[in-house]
């Protein structure tokens, strides 16, 4: 699919996916997965991460949209996905008002227009409408997403050294972060 190099606002479309969607769009979906993989970041996934390998991983996504336990959403440019987010709704009965964000992606061939804050945007509207207020989400320290979410105004809350590995194999921290919303 031919997409335009530096899209109008008009060209982009963030949309939440259904699990007909999700299915549909798992070819795309596996796609990004791999991509960001590839690209060295730490998503729960070691290299080489080719695009089938990431298949079960959104099968089991788009089974948890079926039961509404996550929302999955997508950014297209042109029609081509190329970034998503997840908003994890499935919580104790302790905890009905928080939701985790989960696996923010933008293919390497479309970053920097924007499209992680309108799928971040677009994600906390989601939460809003399903009653939850407290947002939590863990990223790879050091990261060039760890920078972002502070501009997207969440509030880093601190560091466990050693939680995971990169894709490579190289031990890395985590930082988690909240953001609290409609206060
Ligand atoms: C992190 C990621 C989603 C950012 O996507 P993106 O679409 O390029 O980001 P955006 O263009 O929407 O930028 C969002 C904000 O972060 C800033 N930003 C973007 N890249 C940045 C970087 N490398 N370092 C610091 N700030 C950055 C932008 O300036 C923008 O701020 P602004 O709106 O106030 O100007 C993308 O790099 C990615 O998919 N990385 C691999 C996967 C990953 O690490 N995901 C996070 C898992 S927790």
């Amino acid at each position: 699919m031919t997409r335009p190099a530096s899209p109008a606002p008009g060209d982009i479309l963030v949309e939440r996916l259904n699990a007909e969607g999700a299915r549909a769009a798992m070819p795309a979906l596996c796609d990004i997965l791999s991509d960001c993989v590839e690209g060295g970041a730490s998503l729960g996934f070691m290299t080489p991460f080719p695009p089938d390998a990431a298949l079960p991983f959104w099968e089991g996504v788009a089974e948890a949209v079926e039961e509404d336990a996550v929302a999955l959403i997508a950014a297209r440019i042109g029609g081509e996905i190329v970034g998503t987010v997840q908003v994890g709704l499935k919580m104790p009965p302790n905890q009905p008002h928080r939701a985790d964000i989960k696996k923010l992606l933008v293919h390497r061939s479309a970053r920097g227009l924007g499209l992680a804050r309108r799928v971040m945007d677009f994600a906390e509207q989601t939460a809003l409408c399903h009653g939850k207020t407290v947002l939590v989400l863990d990223t790879a320290t050091g990261e060039p997403a760890e920078a972002i979410y502070g501009r997207l105004g969440w509030i880093r809350v601190g560091v466990i050294p050693h939680y995971a590995l990169m894709p490579d194999g190289r031990s890395c921290d985590t930082t988690f972060f909240y953001k609290h919303l409609g206060a």
